[in-house]
């Protein structure tokens, strides 16, 4: 039996910690309460008690969108939005995609610490050997159009492992949590190479457990009649960083999704596909296909003038830019623009990186972009690097999900482990029609 994806062995800090107390007093009835601050914040079940009269429900803290609610305690990613810093457990996104790779990365998220050298390899190892799947599959690929959407092909087919593993719906055994995160890692990128290689009309590629993670999925996706795809190391170490770049990115829409999902014990695969499919949401991991399809619409630098007058008219969004959390540049957008330019040497420029950079600068420059702190995100440049590469934007969103996953499952594995955590339910401020009579269908108007 595999060893179960060890608790972060970080010190805890206590939740209890308490900062001190916060008064606030009610205008309704003059009454006065002392709320606990704990970590710098209150507990939103602590409003409850105040109340008009005794048999009122309590207050509540409104919030759409979650802009300022802290669904749960988290010790996988930090982020500062407005110095914009990114670390996974502790250790800055630049010195990772430096110095690691992905699958250390995902052992990173996934387990708190770095791996030595043999845990390393034998993780590698786990992963490899869980990359194939299930003949049956092919089938479900083979129904799709031949112009289906690769994200929904993906999202789809995580979903159908559901089927074939059924015991991952033992989600309270780690053990047997651990054997389904390593075949979600292992298997991501077979299920995007068969999504792309059905949408070309291709015969899948089956995976090589010669090659690494990215060595692998690129000759999934691009061996024709040679034995092995001959990848670029150059390109491959590109892919990898951009992997890295997308491991996770804390509380973000497909990781609530995923918590959410997963606070109903779903098992992991249908709760997997309800995050890719949050991802797939041109808001989110869809910005980078809708970042291409803008820069082909603006074509020539020329044009950039007047399609930044119809954003800040209204009229569409710059796409790539601004974060619900960066109030300053996303560090991941300063490291894929550097990645570019390594990319072009071995496939020639993308002339869509000129476009973009004077995009930025004329952006970075403009008094409604300061005035709303609108930087570029992960997704302005990473879709320009994907298309030198020779990727469709279709394929773009995909290529964010596969290595997302990891960030994901260890948000999903935090989840499962949390005690404080339960079956999400927000609440909702009812303001509808209450106790109306019924008027019978014959005499309705
Ligand atoms: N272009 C033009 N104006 C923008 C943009 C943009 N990309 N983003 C925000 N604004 C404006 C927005 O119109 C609003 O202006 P006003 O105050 O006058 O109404 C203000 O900035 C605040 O915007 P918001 O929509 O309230 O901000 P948000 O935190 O809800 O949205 C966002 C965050 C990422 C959805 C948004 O910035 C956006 O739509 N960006 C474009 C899509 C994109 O690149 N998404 C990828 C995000 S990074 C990858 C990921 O993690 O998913």
């Amino acid at each position: 039996m595999p060893a179960p994806v060890a608790t972060p062995s970080v010190e805890k800090e206590t939740a209890t910690a308490q900062d001190g107390f916060l008064t606030i007093t009610d205008s309704r009835t003059g009454k006065t309460y002392t709320i606990p601050i704990t970590h710098g914040n209150i507990r939103a079940m602590d409003l409850r008690q105040i109340k008009v009269h005794d048999d009122d429900f309590g207050m509540m803290s409104y919030d759409p969108a979650f802009t300022n609610t802290a669904s749960c305690e988290s010790y996988i990613t930090y982020i500062d939005g407005d110095k914009g810093i990114l670390e996974y457990r502790g250790y800055p996104i630049e010195q990772l995609a430096e110095d690691c790779t992905y699958t250390e990365v995902a052992y990173l998220l996934l387990h708190g610490e770095l791996p030595n050298g043999a845990q390393l390899e034998e993780w590698n190892a786990a992963i490899t050997n869980r990359t194939m799947i299930h003949e049956n599959i092919k089938k479900i690929f083979d129904g799709f159009h031949y112009d289906a959407h690769p994200m929904g092909m993906l999202i789809s087919s995580v979903a159908a492992l559901s089927t074939f593993y059924k015991e991952a719906k033992n989600i309270h055994d780690p053990a047997n949590r651990r054997v389904q995160i390593l075949r979600l890692i292992g298997k991501m990128p077979t299920l995007a190479a068969y999504a792309y290689r059905h949408s070309q009309g291709l015969p899948y590629v089956y995976p090589d457990n010669e090659l690494s993670y990215t060595e692998n999925f690129m000759n999934m996706l691009w061996k024709k009649t040679e034995l092995r795809y001959k990848s670029s190391k150059v390109l491959a170490h590109a892919l990898d960083v951009l992997f890295m770049l997308h491991a996770d990115h804390e509380q973000n829409c497909s990781t609530s999704a995923m918590r959410n999902v997963g606070s109903s014990y779903a098992d992991p695969y249908v709760t997997t596909a309800a995050a890719a499919a949050a991802l797939a949401g041109p808001l989110h991991g869809g910005a980078n296909e809708a970042v291409l399809r803008m820069l082909n619409e603006i074509g020539s630098k020329d044009r950039i003038p007047a399609f930044i007058k119809k954003v800040k008219a209204g009229e569409g969004r710059l796409m790539g830019f601004g974060h619900r959390v960066y109030k300053n540049y996303d560090p991941r957008a300063r490291i894929s623009k550097r990645s570019a330019e390594e990319v072009f040497e071995v496939t020639g420029r993308n002339l869509k990186i000129d476009i973009a950079i004077e995009l930025e600068r004329i952006a970075l420059e403009d008094e409604y972009f300061i005035k709303r702190k609108l930087y570029p995100n992960v997704d302005f440049y990473s879709g320009i690097i994907y298309e030198a590469m020779g990727f469709q934007p279709e394929m773009f969103t995909v290529l964010f999900a596969i290595p997302r996953v990891a960030g994901w499952l260890s948000h999903w594995e935090e989840l499962l482990n949390d005690p404080a955590q339960k079956i999400a339910r927000p609440r909702q401020v009812f303001l509808g029609p209450r106790q109306r009579p019924l008027v019978p269908l014959s005499k309705r108007g």
